[in-house]
Protein backbone atom coordinates (compact mmCIF):
# COMPACT_ATOMS: atom_id res chain seq x y z
CA UNK A 1 0.00 0.00 0.00
CA UNK A 2 1.18 3.29 -1.21
CA UNK A 3 0.32 7.18 -0.25
CA UNK A 4 -2.19 8.87 -2.78
CA UNK A 5 0.00 11.72 -3.42
CA UNK A 6 3.19 9.11 -4.20
CA UNK A 7 1.21 7.17 -6.69
CA UNK A 8 0.26 10.49 -8.15
CA UNK A 9 3.87 11.85 -8.32
CA UNK A 10 5.13 8.22 -9.18
CA UNK A 11 2.86 8.44 -12.40
CA UNK A 12 4.03 11.95 -13.03
CA UNK A 13 1.00 13.44 -12.81
CA UNK A 14 2.74 16.02 -10.32
CA UNK A 15 5.14 16.72 -7.87
CA UNK A 16 4.16 15.40 -4.49
CA UNK A 17 3.36 18.87 -3.31
CA UNK A 18 0.93 19.24 -6.01
CA UNK A 19 -0.56 15.95 -6.09
CA UNK A 20 -1.69 16.82 -2.30
CA UNK A 21 -3.09 20.62 -3.49
CA UNK A 22 -5.40 18.00 -6.08
CA UNK A 23 -6.08 15.59 -3.54
CA UNK A 24 -7.44 18.56 -1.13
CA UNK A 25 -9.02 20.27 -4.25
CA UNK A 26 -10.82 17.07 -4.67
CA UNK A 27 -9.68 15.88 -7.86
CA UNK A 28 -8.70 12.73 -7.25
CA UNK A 29 -10.82 9.82 -6.66
CA UNK A 30 -9.87 6.30 -5.87
CA UNK A 31 -12.39 3.66 -6.93
CA UNK A 32 -15.00 6.30 -8.34
CA UNK A 33 -15.29 8.03 -4.62
CA UNK A 34 -14.04 11.21 -4.46
CA UNK A 35 -10.74 11.30 -1.58
CA UNK A 36 -9.90 14.67 -0.14
CA UNK A 37 -7.49 12.89 2.84
CA UNK A 38 -3.63 13.38 2.08
CA UNK A 39 -1.96 9.95 3.16
CA UNK A 40 -5.15 7.79 2.10
CA UNK A 41 -3.28 4.49 0.92
CA UNK A 42 -3.72 2.93 -2.07
CA UNK A 43 -2.91 -0.62 -3.44
CA UNK A 44 -2.04 -1.91 -7.45
CA UNK A 45 -5.83 -2.79 -7.55
CA UNK A 46 -7.37 0.48 -7.31
CA UNK A 47 -8.07 2.61 -10.22
CA UNK A 48 -7.08 6.02 -9.39
CA UNK A 49 -8.60 8.98 -11.65
CA UNK A 50 -7.93 12.91 -12.15
CA UNK A 51 -9.83 15.31 -13.26
CA UNK A 52 -11.84 12.15 -14.09
CA UNK A 53 -8.82 10.97 -16.22
CA UNK A 54 -7.78 7.48 -15.04
CA UNK A 55 -3.92 7.43 -14.33
CA UNK A 56 -1.53 5.26 -15.83
CA UNK A 57 1.70 4.27 -13.99
CA UNK A 58 4.42 5.91 -15.38
CA UNK A 59 7.19 3.60 -16.53
CA UNK A 60 10.13 3.52 -14.49
CA UNK A 61 13.58 4.47 -16.15
CA UNK A 62 16.83 4.50 -15.23
CA UNK A 63 19.92 5.84 -17.12
CA UNK A 64 23.95 6.26 -16.62
CA UNK A 65 25.08 9.33 -18.48
CA UNK A 66 28.60 9.76 -18.76
CA UNK A 67 28.54 13.76 -18.03
CA UNK A 68 30.75 16.50 -19.80
CA UNK A 69 31.95 19.00 -17.74
CA UNK A 70 29.82 22.30 -18.48
CA UNK A 71 26.89 20.79 -17.65
CA UNK A 72 24.57 21.45 -14.57
CA UNK A 73 23.49 18.33 -12.88
CA UNK A 74 20.11 20.03 -12.06
CA UNK A 75 16.40 19.55 -14.33
CA UNK A 76 16.58 23.04 -15.11
CA UNK A 77 18.42 26.59 -15.13
CA UNK A 78 16.94 29.87 -14.46
CA UNK A 79 20.16 30.98 -16.19
CA UNK A 80 19.67 29.34 -19.91
CA UNK A 81 22.31 27.16 -18.80
CA UNK A 82 22.26 23.64 -20.21
CA UNK A 83 21.75 20.46 -18.11
CA UNK A 84 22.43 16.79 -17.89
CA UNK A 85 18.36 16.81 -19.39
CA UNK A 86 19.60 18.33 -22.98
CA UNK A 87 21.98 15.32 -23.10
CA UNK A 88 18.69 12.80 -22.90
CA UNK A 89 16.96 12.48 -26.61
CA UNK A 90 13.68 13.88 -26.63
CA UNK A 91 11.31 11.08 -25.80
CA UNK A 92 13.13 10.81 -22.41
CA UNK A 93 12.92 14.73 -22.30
CA UNK A 94 9.79 15.07 -20.43
CA UNK A 95 9.72 12.03 -17.96
CA UNK A 96 10.99 14.01 -14.72
CA UNK A 97 13.70 12.24 -14.77
CA UNK A 98 16.20 13.66 -11.83
CA UNK A 99 19.89 13.26 -11.42
CA UNK A 100 20.94 10.72 -8.09
CA UNK A 101 22.71 13.34 -6.35
CA UNK A 102 24.87 15.63 -8.23
CA UNK A 103 28.11 16.23 -9.96
CA UNK A 104 29.30 19.76 -10.12
CA UNK A 105 29.31 21.84 -13.80
CA UNK A 106 33.24 21.25 -14.42
CA UNK A 107 32.76 17.71 -12.90
CA UNK A 108 32.64 14.91 -15.67
CA UNK A 109 31.32 11.30 -15.41
CA UNK A 110 29.38 8.96 -14.14
CA UNK A 111 25.74 10.41 -12.85
CA UNK A 112 22.48 8.29 -12.60
CA UNK A 113 19.45 9.68 -13.86
CA UNK A 114 15.74 8.38 -12.73
CA UNK A 115 12.21 8.72 -12.31
CA UNK A 116 12.02 6.43 -9.29
CA UNK A 117 12.10 8.77 -6.33
CA UNK A 118 12.20 5.49 -3.61
CA UNK A 119 15.73 4.38 -5.41
CA UNK A 120 17.07 8.12 -5.55
CA UNK A 121 16.00 8.41 -1.69
CA UNK A 122 17.77 5.84 -0.51
CA UNK A 123 20.96 5.68 -2.54
CA UNK A 124 21.55 9.49 -1.51
CA UNK A 125 21.08 8.67 1.96
CA UNK A 126 24.17 8.27 3.82
CA UNK A 127 23.27 5.35 5.96
CA UNK A 128 23.49 3.01 2.78
CA UNK A 129 27.12 4.33 2.28
CA UNK A 130 27.05 3.83 -1.64
CA UNK A 131 30.77 4.08 -2.87
CA UNK A 132 31.57 6.95 -5.59
CA UNK A 133 35.08 6.40 -6.88
CA UNK A 134 36.58 9.76 -8.51
CA UNK A 135 39.61 10.18 -10.52
CA UNK A 136 41.02 13.35 -9.45
CA UNK A 137 44.12 15.13 -11.45
CA UNK A 138 45.44 17.60 -8.93
CA UNK A 139 47.46 20.48 -9.83
CA UNK A 140 51.13 20.18 -8.56
CA UNK A 141 53.04 16.82 -6.49
CA UNK A 142 50.88 15.42 -3.83
CA UNK A 143 53.54 14.20 -1.74
CA UNK A 144 52.90 10.67 0.56
CA UNK A 145 52.75 12.88 3.81
CA UNK A 146 49.89 14.55 2.19
CA UNK A 147 48.16 11.68 1.00
CA UNK A 148 47.73 10.25 4.10
CA UNK A 149 46.54 13.34 5.51
CA UNK A 150 43.74 12.88 3.40
CA UNK A 151 43.39 9.38 4.10
CA UNK A 152 43.14 10.00 8.45
CA UNK A 153 40.28 12.64 7.53
CA UNK A 154 40.30 16.07 6.98
CA UNK A 155 37.90 18.91 8.08
CA UNK A 156 35.78 21.00 5.34
CA UNK A 157 34.03 24.19 5.75
CA UNK A 158 30.83 23.20 5.16
CA UNK A 159 30.71 19.71 5.88
CA UNK A 160 33.32 19.12 9.17
CA UNK A 161 35.56 16.26 8.91
CA UNK A 162 35.58 13.71 6.23
CA UNK A 163 37.21 10.33 5.73
CA UNK A 164 37.47 8.86 2.30
CA UNK A 165 36.83 4.83 1.79
CA UNK A 166 40.07 4.42 -0.47
CA UNK A 167 42.91 7.30 -1.53
CA UNK A 168 45.62 5.35 -4.20
CA UNK A 169 48.14 7.28 -6.25
CA UNK A 170 47.83 6.67 -9.47
CA UNK A 171 50.61 8.43 -11.33
CA UNK A 172 53.01 11.50 -10.16
CA UNK A 173 53.29 12.99 -13.36
CA UNK A 174 57.04 15.36 -12.96
CA UNK A 175 57.11 17.08 -16.37
CA UNK A 176 53.25 18.08 -15.70
CA UNK A 177 53.95 18.50 -12.22
CA UNK A 178 50.39 17.32 -11.87
CA UNK A 179 48.97 13.99 -9.50
CA UNK A 180 46.76 11.57 -10.07
CA UNK A 181 44.48 9.91 -7.27
CA UNK A 182 41.42 7.86 -6.94
CA UNK A 183 39.66 8.68 -4.25
CA UNK A 184 36.36 6.73 -3.20
CA UNK A 185 33.81 8.28 -0.89
CA UNK A 186 31.22 6.61 0.66
CA UNK A 187 29.29 10.28 1.21
CA UNK A 188 28.54 13.22 -0.88
CA UNK A 189 29.00 16.74 0.91
CA UNK A 190 28.77 19.56 -1.64
CA UNK A 191 32.06 19.72 -3.68
CA UNK A 192 33.44 17.09 -1.70
CA UNK A 193 36.40 16.51 -3.52
CA UNK A 194 37.30 19.67 -4.70
CA UNK A 195 37.29 21.05 -1.13
CA UNK A 196 39.65 17.86 0.49
CA UNK A 197 41.98 18.51 -1.86
CA UNK A 198 42.29 21.99 -1.35
CA UNK A 199 42.32 21.27 2.91
CA UNK A 200 45.64 19.76 1.91
CA UNK A 201 46.95 22.89 -0.01
CA UNK A 202 46.02 21.92 -3.88
CA UNK A 203 43.70 22.47 -6.10
CA UNK A 204 41.97 20.26 -8.29
CA UNK A 205 42.30 20.61 -11.76
CA UNK A 206 40.39 18.05 -13.66
CA UNK A 207 37.53 15.38 -11.70
CA UNK A 208 35.59 12.74 -12.76
CA UNK A 209 33.75 10.11 -11.75
CA UNK A 210 34.27 6.59 -12.39
CA UNK A 211 32.48 4.22 -10.51
CA UNK A 212 28.85 5.00 -8.82
CA UNK A 213 28.52 1.40 -6.37
CA UNK A 214 29.92 -1.10 -9.24
CA UNK A 215 28.56 0.52 -12.24
CA UNK A 216 30.96 1.95 -13.42
CA UNK A 217 31.76 3.98 -17.42
CA UNK A 218 32.47 0.96 -19.33
CA UNK A 219 31.01 1.40 -23.43
CA UNK A 220 30.01 4.64 -22.16
CA UNK A 221 31.13 7.71 -24.36
CA UNK A 222 31.36 11.07 -22.77
CA UNK A 223 28.24 12.88 -23.09
CA UNK A 224 26.42 9.55 -23.95
CA UNK A 225 23.95 7.22 -21.50
CA UNK A 226 22.87 3.93 -21.60
CA UNK A 227 19.72 2.16 -19.56
CA UNK A 228 20.43 0.35 -17.05
CA UNK A 229 19.84 -3.01 -16.82
CA UNK A 230 17.31 -5.03 -14.87
CA UNK A 231 19.88 -6.67 -12.94
CA UNK A 232 22.02 -3.39 -12.21
CA UNK A 233 18.80 -1.73 -11.07
CA UNK A 234 18.13 -4.77 -8.65
CA UNK A 235 21.69 -4.56 -7.24
CA UNK A 236 21.33 -1.07 -6.07
CA UNK A 237 18.53 -1.80 -4.73
CA UNK A 238 19.62 -4.68 -3.06
CA UNK A 239 22.61 -2.69 -1.40
CA UNK A 240 20.10 0.01 -0.25
CA UNK A 241 18.39 -2.77 1.86
CA UNK A 242 18.89 -2.49 5.35
CA UNK A 243 19.83 0.32 7.16
CA UNK A 244 22.77 0.20 9.24
N1 LIG B 1 33.19 16.14 -5.29
C1 LIG B 1 33.34 17.35 -5.86
O1 LIG B 1 34.09 18.18 -5.37
N2 LIG B 1 32.62 17.61 -6.97
C2 LIG B 1 31.79 16.72 -7.55
O2 LIG B 1 31.19 17.03 -8.57
C3 LIG B 1 31.66 15.47 -6.94
C4 LIG B 1 32.38 15.20 -5.81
Amino acid sequence: MERLQKVLAQANIASRRKAEEMILAGRVKVNGEVITTLGYKVSEKDTIAVDNQPITKAQLKYFLLNKPTGYLSTVTDDKGRRTVIDLLDEEHQDTRLYPVGRLDYDTAGLLLLTNDGELTKRLTHPAYEIEKEYLVRVDGIVIRRKINELRNGVKIVPGGFVKPKEVRLIELHKAHQSTLLSITLTEGKNKQVRKMIESIGFKVKNLTRIRYDELTLDGVERGTYRSLKIHEIKRLYGHTKQKK
